[in-house]
């Protein structure tokens, strides 16, 4: 009986450029290659839990172009169930146009094809499997309303992923047993800049008002905090790498916290959030999302660094 992994999101193609750096606006540069991979947060969510060995499964739709098929073929191949993988007639599948620079940061410009499909009706389809999930996971490049509702009958763990960044979300926060969010995610909805460990700790507070359990905020390579309502906020370390890719760092960290706390429950959360940390910092050093997210890997190995905030 391996706990469930429910990912209801987005799963789309990624048009990915790399170029020496990110260009002005009006500028054409010349870039230094180009790849075509499978993206979306959603579903590399979904794959990183299902690469750290989580029993996985994707809600999404794709759309009835030559990518939806090829997708559900990568998904399967990534050993996550597709049995609720849908079609959509007529429409493309999501796809997003990414430039990465050569110092590792990114540019990206989404287009929601047959993401923007996923519905309510879905999710009654979906009850069953979306009511009995161990961990229900969402993102915000789907529908809002559709991961509302799916966040109002599961029973589980819930774990928002309030990306892309926007403010008007208040309504799911109450639902969300975890709100994970990066910097400027976190500046957009606590409507607070957040650009250090401290200003971050602020934020927190602001976001636990709002009503969710427990807030995580990442923070590159300073790691992440995070907090409980009520308890001290806590600063977890990671180790700092060359960044060669850090497109879908925060996905890998997202699908290795619901993977790490299903199968790990005993461990307190700061060694929980520092393994995620780790799976995402591996994930910068190679190119791509999916493709850069580990396999075979084992957490715990070391006690994670933290500090009482
Ligand atoms: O979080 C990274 C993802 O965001 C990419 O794979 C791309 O699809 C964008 O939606
Ligand atoms: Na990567």
């Amino acid at each position: 009986n391996n706990p469930k992994i429910v990912v209801l999101g987005s799963c789309s193609i990624d048009f990915t450029t790399y170029a020496p750096r990110l260009p002005n606006p009006g500028e054409t540069l010349h870039g230094t290659k180009f790849n075509t991979s499978f993206g979306g947060k959603g579903a590399n969510q979904c794959v990183a839990a299902a690469k750290l060995g989580g029993n996985t499964f994707l809600i999404c739709r794709v759309g009835d172009d030559q990518w939806g098929q090829k997708y559900i073929e990568n998904l399967k191949t990534a050993g996550v169930n597709v049995s609720h993988v849908y079609k959509t007639q007529n429409v493309t599948t999501g796809i997003a146009q990414i430039t990465v620079a050569e110092n590792g940061e990114n540019q990206i410009v989404i287009v929601l094809g047959a993401n923007g499909h996923l519905s309510k009706a879905d999710v009654k389809a979906t009850e069953a499997l979306i009511s009995s999930a161990d961990v229900l996971i969402g993102q915000l490049e789907t529908p809002f309303e559709t991961t509302l509702e799916a966040f109002k009958i599961n029973k589980g763990l819930k774990l928002l992923n309030a990306a892309p960044g926007r403010s008007d979300i208040k309504e799911i926060l109450p639902y969300c047993s975890i709100l994970c969010v990066n910097e400027s995610e976190a500046s957009i909805l606590a409507k607070h800049n957040v650009d250090s460990v401290m200003t971050a700790a602020e934020a927190l507070k602001i976001l636990l008002n709002l009503g969710c359990e427990t807030v995580v905020i990442t923070l590159g390579e300073k790691g992440a905090v995070y907090a409980t309502k009520n308890e001290t906020p806590i600063h977890v370390f990671c180790e700092t790498v060359v960044p060669v890719d850090t497109t879908g760092a925060g996905d890998a960290f997202v699908g290795a916290l619901a993977t790490f706390l299903i199968s790990n429950k005993e461990r307190p959360l700061h060694q929980i959030i520092g393994a995620a940390c780790e799976v995402a910092t591996l994930s910068v050093t190679k190119e791509g999302t999916q493709t850069s997210y580990p396999t075979n890997y084992i957490p715990f190995r070391k006690e994670y660094h933290y500090e009482m905030l």
